[in-house]
């Protein structure tokens, strides 16, 4: 089949690594010097809606996957799909679940969903008098930015002061932009934490297998909240609670949008903390998981294209084999990440080991060397038979992968949260 894939980050490039696999006929737009290994790439950024328009056009692709959220939230999907294209991705109307959480929370309580108490706020004298209460009463909580925020927009407060100075950020000075004009302030739960990926047709449900991020930047999750350093699937999350989570989480949002006339095509990620045995959902994304996706891809059989292109024509999903394996990603990030840092630092590879995928995310090609290119720069990958397996090769994958200031946490799989 084939495949129009557009992104350029590590998500992608695992899509990209999949569907290659299964021998689809793949162009990536812009892609990164990973995914041009693998597939013809053409530089048109994501913005530019006339130039993939008329790649679109020049390809005649069976199938257009879009990767990253913001295209989806500002309705790159409704415009191929205006164009006859068959689109893996839901519309501008669906992805205010991502980009609005102050629409998704309310989606939520709508559809019944279980999920922390909150409200929302513009004002930052409100929010800090609501943020007050919330202490004096024993409870911490969470600010988030309503807007995407590249996965950095969730700050979980110990303290009253650290709360007080995340709506500071957000709503005073601004730091996150738009994104942050909005805030949700929500009751922090405390227990498990993982992500579903589920894809979705007119016609059912697919859910892939589940994986634990580790979003805070430091061993222990210690440090800043990130986009995500590293995963692990599976993650001791059972199929009856999967199972549960679709009833719960899943298919009530899906049956909301539908009450509003929505239609949803593509994979529906719940951000998921399980507190006395209730899946509560800290979040929708409209995409799929970074670095969620680099560990799921590597624990399926054959058949992701053709899911895909059946959740595109809203037809029923066809079962992807799940394979009996456990996958450990190892996310290597810039020096500074996730705050300010440099580019173009120079990075080698040595031969890494039988098991192991690089999948690139921050890296561009100068003068014939692979240099830094964004905070996140590469995901090392690692398939074992065990989770002791998986974590040793995935760790001597990520020590062959050298540039000037690289940090990665070294206790992934290690803690339960
Ligand atoms: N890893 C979290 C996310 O993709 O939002």
């Amino acid at each position: 089949m084939k495949v129009l894939l557009l992104g350029s980050g590590g998500r992608e490039h695992a899509l990209a690594w999949k569907l290659s696999e299964e021998g689809h006929d793949l162009i990536c737009a812009p892609g990164n010097p990973g995914i041009a290994e693998l597939a013809e790439t053409r530089s048109i950024p994501l913005n530019d809606r006339k130039a993939l328009l008329d790649l679109a056009n020049e390809m005649q692709p069976e199938l257009i996957v879009i990767g990253p959220e913001d295209p989806l939230i500002a309705g790159l999907a409704d415009m191929f799909r205006e164009h006859g294209f068959s689109v893996f991705g839901p519309g501008q109307d669906a992805a205010r679940l991502e980009g609005s959480k102050a629409f998704s929370k309310d989606m939520m309580k709508r559809a019944g969903v279980p999920t922390a108490d909150y409200q929302s706020f513009s004002d930052p004298v409100a929010a800090k008098e609501f943020i007050g209460a919330k202490y004096a009463s024993g409870r911490q909580v969470v600010v988030k930015a309503s807007g995407a925020a590249l996965g950095k927009g969730a700050i979980v407060c110990e303290t009253l002061a650290e709360a007080d100075e995340a709506v500071d950020m957000m709503l005073v000075r601004m730091e996150l932009g738009e994104a942050g004009r909005t805030v949700v302030i929500e009751d922090r739960l405390i227990g498990r934490e993982f992500s579903l990926l589920t894809l979705v047709s007119d016609e059912g449900i697919f859910s892939l297998p589940v994986a634990q991020d580790h979003k805070a930047l430091r061993d222990g999750n210690e440090g800043p909240n990130t986009g995500g350093m590293g995963t692990v699937s599976p993650c001791g999350i059972s199929a009856g609670l999967v199972q549960e989570t679709e009833e719960m989480v899943v298919k009530p949002i899906l049956a909301s949008l539908r009450e509003l006339g929505i239609s949803y095509r593509g994979v529906l990620f719940s951000g998921l903390l399980v507190e006395a045995g209730t899946p509560y959902c800290l979040e929708y994304n409209v995409r799929f998981g970074d670095p969620e996706t680099q560990s799921v891809m590597l624990r399926l059989g054959a058949g992701l294209g053709a899911a895909l292109k059946a959740c595109a024509d809203g037809a029923p999903i066809p079962e992807i084999p799940v394979l009996e394996n456990t996958v450990v990603t190892v996310v290597l990030a810039s020096e500074g990440y996730p705050g300010d840092y440099e580019k173009g630092r120079r990075i080698t590879v040595g031969d890494l080991p039988e098991g192991v995928e690089l999948f690139h995310a921050g890296t561009s090609l100068r003068d014939g060397d692979l240099v830094t290119n964004g905070g996140r720069v590469l995901g090392v990958s690692a398939v074992g038979k065990s989770l002791a397996e998986a974590r040793e090769l995935a760790y001597r994958g990520a020590h062959l992968v050298r540039f000037e200031g690289a940090q990665y946490r070294r206790d992934l799989g290690e803690m339960v949260f």
